[in-house]
């Protein structure tokens, strides 16, 4: 029996510790006002100094996070009244985040918060660069992420509302993961505003600050567009008397040289176009020797070949004298 409470004695001394000193020492005040800021996943407890009058030592503060497999060290032997644990623990991970007060060989009690869970109790900030472009009597959302990286643990999932300005209905769209989004059935020529916000499972996002645009009718969207054309043509026009060598001359010079020359047209599209036995094409090219030698030849030469063609008809009469 004795042996065995011997080895027990040291086993329960080694979990002790860090509560029974304040029962041998004068106890110190615990840390106030302890609270954890946990916004966009990054965490920071923050508490109210402990005071104490007359030793030169400093107070230092112990924070640890309490896990079903134990106690974790988040920050130890710190001045500050802060512990910033972004780094310290996973997003998943739930636990009770505690601090306590050390003076020499005195430790206050510690402070312990409820459960923390940053997947749970971390805030999500609004979406970033939420902008609306006017396009056709649409509204085109754009926006990013509340903060980056997004850790896996959190899906993001965003709800948009929009409302006609002055009018007291709101209407909400949920845009799922997506961060793009198209609001039609409008009223045109009004001014609309969005906000947007992110959230998961368990954790309902901040409010974008709204954002308004106007809707632009399709008449004057069309008109916007025909002043750009008009604009864009009337450059191009400037342009081509500006740059050297005057190319419109040029093109204007090639037009009319065009216009005026013989027109011709290339020999192979002739081929393709009348497509005669090959037979008949070899005397076809023959007879374009003999009878003239103009350049414009072409038209006129269809006729020929017509002729050509029906004089091979000495295979007819071949056959008839081979029949005789
Ligand atoms: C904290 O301070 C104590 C004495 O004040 C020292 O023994 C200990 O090593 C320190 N711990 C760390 C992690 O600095
Ligand atoms: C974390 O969220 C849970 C559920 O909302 C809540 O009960 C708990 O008090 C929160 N923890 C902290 C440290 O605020
Ligand atoms: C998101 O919007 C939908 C309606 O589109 C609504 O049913 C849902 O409750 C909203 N989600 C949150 C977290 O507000």
């Amino acid at each position: 029996m004795q042996p065995a409470l011997l080895l027990l004695i040291p086993a329960l001394i080694a979990l002790l510790p860090p509560v029974l000193p304040s029962d041998t020492e004068p106890g110190l005040p615990a840390p106030s006002n302890v609270c954890v800021d946990s916004y966009n996943m990054k965490h920071i407890m923050r508490w109210d100094p402990v005071e104490v009058k007359g030793d030169p030592l400093p107070v230092i503060y112990r924070v640890g996070f309490e896990l079903y497999s134990g106690l974790r060290e988040l920050c130890v032997n710190i001045t500050e009244t802060e512990c910033d644990f972004t780094e310290k623990i996973f997003p998943f991970w739930r636990g009770r985040p505690m601090v306590r007060a050390e003076l020499g060989l005195r430790r206050s009690e510690w402070v312990v918060l409820p459960n923390f869970q940053p997947s749970i109790n971390t805030t999500i900030g609004p979406v970033k660069s939420l902008v609306l472009l006017s396009n056709s009597g649409k509204l085109i959302v754009e926006f990013s992420y509340p903060f980056s990286p997004i850790p896996d643990v959190l899906k993001l999932n965003y709800n948009l509302s929009y409302w006609k300005e002055n009018s007291e209905e709101k209407k909400t769209d949920n845009l799922h993961s997506s961060m793009t989004h198209v609001l039609d059935h409008l009223e045109s020529n009004a001014n609309y505003c969005v906000q947007v916000y992110a959230f998961t499972h368990f954790i309902k996002g901040l409010l974008s600050d709204p954002v308004c645009e106007t809707t632009a009718t399709d008449i004057t969207y069309k008109i916007v567009l025909g002043c750009i054309f008009v604009f864009v043509f009337i450059i191009g026009l400037i342009s081509l008397f500006i740059i050297p060598d005057k190319p419109l001359h040029l093109v204007l010079s090639r037009i009319k040289n065009w216009l005026d020359g013989p027109y011709r047209i290339p020999s192979h599209v002739l081929d393709y176009l009348e497509d005669p036995p090959p037979l008949v094409q070899t005397e076809c090219t023959q007879s374009t020797f003999e009878e003239d030698q103009y350049d414009h030849i072409s038209i006129v030469q269809l006729d020929p070949f017509l002729d050509v063609s029906k004089e091979t008809r000495p295979d007819h009469n071949q056959l008839g004298s081979e029949k005789t």
